[in-house]
């Protein structure tokens, strides 16, 4: 039977009502709809897009396209080994990330050097604008041989979140002598046979004076931590920690940035540093570093020099407040540029978790400046607002 048009009145009104708060109701939940993180909580769980606690560790950050991507290692439930292999997240904001996948996979062939449960720690990717093609280095142990290989692996892609190809693994510099070694050192005597005992101040001496770099001098000089840095000038460095851990290396690589040009020095011999992290501001650079205590965490420590060459300068801690002899409890691992912002950079360091690794968090603070030094400062939550301010305390 048709309605009544009277009839009808009160049915659209009914209508009318419904439909309206249907939309009310709409715009409400799009306003309460969460809007993702806006801000950094250092220490804390960081679920990525699929609310997964990000699995990037000992990571570095690359900017490319107007997009940071995140690549770090992929920590499991039980073991630091590789069982995965070099993950990757992407982000436009810095707060929040999506995954992209594993870029580097360990792989399952015997004998590999990246065979599954070999290690592999601390990848960097930086990209080379000449041959178009993204770059990974990563420290690199052997299946089985604990830390003793001490190599850099080498692996390369056309697409930044990859897959990347494994090309090899090595210890630099092979045959080349330091810059930053005299002639004296070099023709030095002294050879491990000489020291039936380390740690003396013999022995911390002739460390000093190029000891392992001579033992290794045919076969290269070990590569442990590591970091990578692209200067103004489009010349890339590799960064890291070296005879025995003892002393810092830094390398320059050739133009396709898949090699070593040979040249290289040394930084603070015998000082013992690794987790290198360095940025350039106004010209000078700054390098932050660690003592080397495994897993836990030590006082972090500051380098500047002029020129990437050195001479090095030593500064204090640039850590201040509680805890700042334990770097918050965290381990220096990249220090990443804010696109966009000058004078603007994040130090990211790893709190490691080595009982269950898959937990270990992220320390991500801004750096300020004090007399034109960095200083760390910890903060339970920030954001980048942050750098709209002086930096400058
Ligand atoms: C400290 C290093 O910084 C880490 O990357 C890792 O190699 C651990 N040592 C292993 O003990």
């Amino acid at each position: 039977m048709k309605p009544q048009s009277n009839q009808l009145y009160p049915i659209l009104f009914t209508f009318f009502c419904a439909s309206l708060m249907v939309v009310l109701m709409g715009c409400n939940s799009k306003k309460e709809e969460p809007q993702g993180f806006q801000n950094f909580n250092p220490g804390q769980s960081w679920p990525d897009a699929d609310s997964v606690h990000i699995n990037a560790h000992g990571g570095g950050i690359l900017f490319h396209d107007n997009t940071y991507y995140w690549f770090g290692e992929y920590k499991s439930e039980h073991t630091s080994s590789a069982q995965v292999g070099v993950n990757c997240y992407s982000s436009t904001d810095l707060y929040n990330w999506k995954p992209e996948g594993v870029a580097l996979p360990v792989s399952d062939s015997i004998g590999s050097d990246i065979e599954t449960g070999c290690v592999m720690e601390r990848p960097k990717v930086i990209y080379n604008a000449k041959t178009q093609q993204f770059v990974l280095y990563f420290h690199l142990e052997l299946k089985g041989k604990g830390y003793s290989a001490a190599r850099v692996g080498i692996a390369v892609s056309d697409k930044v979140t990859g897959p990347y190809t494994y090309l090899r693994s090595l210890r630099p510099n092979a045959g080349f002598w330091p810059q930053n070694m005299t002639e004296a050192q070099k023709n030095s005597s002294l050879t491990m046979a000489d020291f039936s005992d380390w740690w003396t101040d013999d022995w911390m001496a002739a460390v000093h004076d190029g000891l392992f770099i001579r033992r290794d001098f045919e076969g290269g000089q070990m590569s442990r931590d590591m970091t990578l840095f692209v200067d103004d000038d489009g010349k890339a460095y590799h960064i890291y920690s070296s005879e025995e851990n003892l002393t810092l290396h830094i390398a320059e690589l050739s133009d396709d940035y898949l090699s070593y040009t040979g040249k290289y020095i040394r930084v603070a011999p015998g000082g013992h540093n690794e987790a290198p992290a360095i940025f350039k501001k106004d010209g000078k650079y700054f390098m932050i570093t660690s003592g080397c205590t495994g897993w836990d965490p030590n006082a972090a420590r500051l380098f500047t020099a002029e020129s990437i060459w050195g001479p090095w300068e030593q500064h204090p801690n640039p850590c201040v407040g509680d805890d700042a002899d334990l770097t918050f409890h965290s381990q220096s691992t990249y220090i990443l540029p804010v696109a966009g912002k000058d004078d603007a950079f994040i130090f990211m360091a790893d709190r490691w978790t080595p009982k269950k690794p898959i937990e270990a968090s992220y320390i991500w603070l801004p750096i300020q400046f004090e007399n034109g030094l960095p200083v760390l400062k910890w903060m339970d939550q920030w954001n980048l607002s942050i750098f709209d301010e002086s930096n400058e305390l």
